[in-house]
């Protein structure tokens, strides 16, 4: 099939205006966790923004491949929220934002494309979907302890480590502050890579 003549092409554009946002929100959300002095989720944040980034570059690049290096206008219809940012709802909010590119929109795209005929971009929306399937339950889990207050309290003795300068201690409260370089709170690491595996287990 013509690509210009593509549903996969306007799904291309789509996704890569919805990953450009998805990496501007999480950059706003970055400095946010920042004025809140939560400097570990603020890293986290970034990090997120960077594979929306990236993402992106992805389905951008797909566009300019099948189109000879360049396409003057792709013209798209499709909605995209506008909220007041606060951390506590964006991140709930994001992770169903997730939940839905990683469960229905790009596997459907993906089928789409593999029916046109774009093997390739296909295997893209089945990669990008299991990414945000990942961001899904990491920003859904950081959402639930922020709205409890328990970024830094588990109910068992857990190993906090500062991520600036690696001192670790364990028990159940995150320290308030490093005794080894004073930094705050918001510095300890939240491992939650570890954490959600042991949910799962
Ligand atoms: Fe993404
Ligand atoms: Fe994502």
């Amino acid at each position: 099939m013509d690509f210009n003549e593509s549903v996969t092409k306007t799904n291309l554009a789509r996704s890569f205006s919805a990953e450009c946002q998805a990496g501007a929100r999480y950059q706003f959300m970055s400095k946010m966790a920042l004025q809140d002095q939560q400097k570990f989720l603020s890293d986290t944040m970034k990090t997120l923004a960077k594979n929306e980034m990236a993402h992106a570059k992805v389905f951008y690049d797909h566009i300019l491949n099948n189109s000879g290096g360049s396409v003057k206008n792709i013209s798209i219809e499709a909605g995209f929220p506008f909220d007041e940012p606060k951390l506590e709802s964006s991140l709930l909010e994001e992770s169903k934002i997730e939940e839905a590119e990683a469960n229905n929109i790009y596997p459907s795209f993906a089928r789409i494309a593999k029916d046109e005929g774009f093997a390739d971009i296909a295997k893209s929306f089945e990669m990008v979907a299991n990414v945000e399937a990942t961001h899904h339950q990491i920003l859904k889990y950081l959402a639930s302890l922020y709205s409890k207050r328990k970024m830094y309290r588990r109910d068992t003795p857990t190993e906090w480590k500062c991520s600036n300068c690696g001192y670790v201690s364990i028990s159940k409260d995150g320290f308030k502050e490093c005794p080894l370089c004073n930094m705050p709170q918001g510095y300890v690491i939240i491992d939650f890579e570890k954490e959600l595996q042991d949910q799962h287990e």
